[in-house]
């Protein structure tokens, strides 16, 4: 193709682009309502039949292939057994064995808290798995992810500041009615808001750990440490952070050569999903970065090609709350993401939700001046998804006008799923709660960083012209930049 072809493709690029509009405020009213906790005796909180019956049951992926699972559980008269019996179609009975612990926190004691890890699962199979041996028994089941491999499908459902209030109610019940099928959940953190209440009274955690067992004892919930799981409270002689969350949710920190629970990363399918935490140190020569460092050059592509981030505080962020909480580690981190391309970041904390443009903002050098966001088709797209439906309520409070940055944003409660198809292709969709499950509110295909490095955006033709033209353009001028 000669020069002036190049040129013209070009400049049908650059015309194609400003058609396309920038970001959106929608203009959706959803009906107020006070957002209060569903009382103890609450049918979402209903304690299991039997003498010391398990209850509060949660899985979460073992390892870091996803043939084994952690099988969580309490027990809250007596320690009982903490044996899992797991079964298939294909295999026989076989046994593990867990250990129970407790922990005291201000007047509370809790019950007794199981973890066990059953291994050497053979993948996309359903295991059936029994606790309570002995006394109450109770059964479940849950499927383990296809192998790891590039074009493996699967699909994740986004959940983020979920409380135990009758919209959180209403959230899990809609993300389970979903058509698209969540398989796992990736939970962006703030669990039970337990510390909203008086001592951060603890029976919260366990109205919250029946509340979510009828998801989480079916399909993992990969795990993200939120502000509120950090229980500090030395007014109360409570030091030790996390000490609640620590004991109740387990990860498998330990198989991503992590050394603490709150980062680590676990491959599901043809995704490799790094855990930050936005409450432990990220500075330079911490264990978090140190970690994060050697992490992301071993995230092999070919193998999984969708590298997806979760944190809690979110690093684009256009409300009025929590605004810029999450920028220095942002300033830490995001010349990384961009570097390796990371596809999509996933954060909490702001109660309401927001998708971003493709940008970055790693150009500044304290001389240069360069210290606005700017559209990048290497970096990663940021959502906010703290729209769970907690206790403290709807963030509704909008930077005005809408940032650059902010593709859509819209202050209603609801849940996410991303979609993967193949190694290209991912289709990511958000529902919100005040319409029917299949209602996508705001959607948007994910073209992979590495595979597929253009993006469909809004404007279909200059996709077209990507295809067309991409032996001659050079990459940063091929991709749509809307
Ligand atoms: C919670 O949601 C479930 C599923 O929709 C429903 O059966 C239950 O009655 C709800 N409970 C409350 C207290 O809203
Ligand atoms: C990947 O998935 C997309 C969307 O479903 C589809 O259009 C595309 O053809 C798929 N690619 C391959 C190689 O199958
Ligand atoms: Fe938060």
């Amino acid at each position: 193709m000669p020069k002036m072809a190049v040129l013209v493709v070009f400049g049908l690029l650059l015309s194609l682009a400003m058609v396309c509009n920038g970001g959106i405020t929608s203009t959706f009213v959803r009906k107020t309502e006070s957002t209060v906790d569903m009382p103890y005796e609450s049918d979402a909180f209903q304690i299991p039949p039997g003498h010391n019956a398990p209850q509060q049951v949660h899985i979460t992926q073992g390892d870091q292939e996803g043939t084994a699972m952690i099988v969580s559980w309490i027990t809250p008269d007596e320690p009982g057994s903490s044996v899992v019996l797991f079964w298939s179609d294909k295999h026989k009975t076989k046994k593990a064995e867990g250990k129970a612990k407790q922990y005291k926190y201000h007047d509370y004691t809790s019950g007794y808290i199981h973890h066990c890890t059953i291994r050497k699962l053979e993948h996309n199979t359903k295991y059936y798995y029994k606790i309570g041996i002995g006394q109450a028994e109770r059964t479940f089941w849950f499927v383990t992810p296809s192998a790891v491999g590039p074009d493996a499908p699967y699909t994740f459902g986004l959940l983020g500041d979920l409380g135990q209030t009758f919209d959180s109610n209403k959230t899990l019940a809609h993300y389970e009615s979903n058509p698209l099928k969540g398989q796992t959940v990736l939970c962006l953190g703030d669990l039970s808001y337990a510390d909203n209440h008086p001592n951060h009274d603890q029976v919260k955690w366990d109205t919250f750990g029946r509340f979510i067992e009828r998801s989480a004892a079916y399909q993992p919930w990969i795990h993200t440490a939120g502000n509120h799981e950090i229980d500090y409270a030395p007014e109360i002689g409570e030091t030790k952070p996390f000490k609640p969350y620590q004991h109740r949710y387990t990860t498998p920190f330990k198989a991503s050569g992590s050394t603490s629970p709150f980062w680590y990363s676990v491959k599901i399918a043809s995704a490799h999903i790094i855990v930050l935490s936005s409450y432990s140190s990220y500075g330079k020569y911490t264990p978090q970065y140190k970690w994060l460092e050697q992490e992301l050059p071993k995230v092999n592509r070919d193998e999984t090609p969708w590298l997806i981030v979760l944190v809690h505080s979110p690093w684009y962020n256009s409300y009025n709350y929590h605004y810029m909480e999450g920028e220095t580690m942002r300033v830490q981190f995001e010349s990384w993401f961009v570097q390796h391309k990371v596809d999509v970041v996933f954060a909490g904390h702001v109660h309401a939700y927001e998708r971003s443009e493709r940008v970055s903002n790693i150009a500044n050098n304290l001389e240069n001046g360069k210290c606005s966001p700017v559209k990048d088709q290497s970096a990663p797209v940021y959502i906010t998804i703290g729209d769970g439906g907690n206790i403290e309520g709807i963030a509704t409070n909008m930077r005005d006008p809408q940032p650059d940055y902010s593709a859509y944003r819209e202050a209603s409660f609801g849940h996410a799923i991303f979609d993967i198809k193949n190694r290209t292709h991912a289709y990511y969709s958000w529902h919100r709660n005040d319409d029917g499950a299949a209602v996508k509110a705001d959607s948007m295909w994910f073209f992979n960083r590495y595979h597929h490095p253009g993006d469909p955006c809004k404007c279909k033709d200059s996709y077209f012209l990507y295809h067309l033209s991409k032996q001659f353009v050079p990459r940063n001028l091929y991709s749509c930049t809307h």
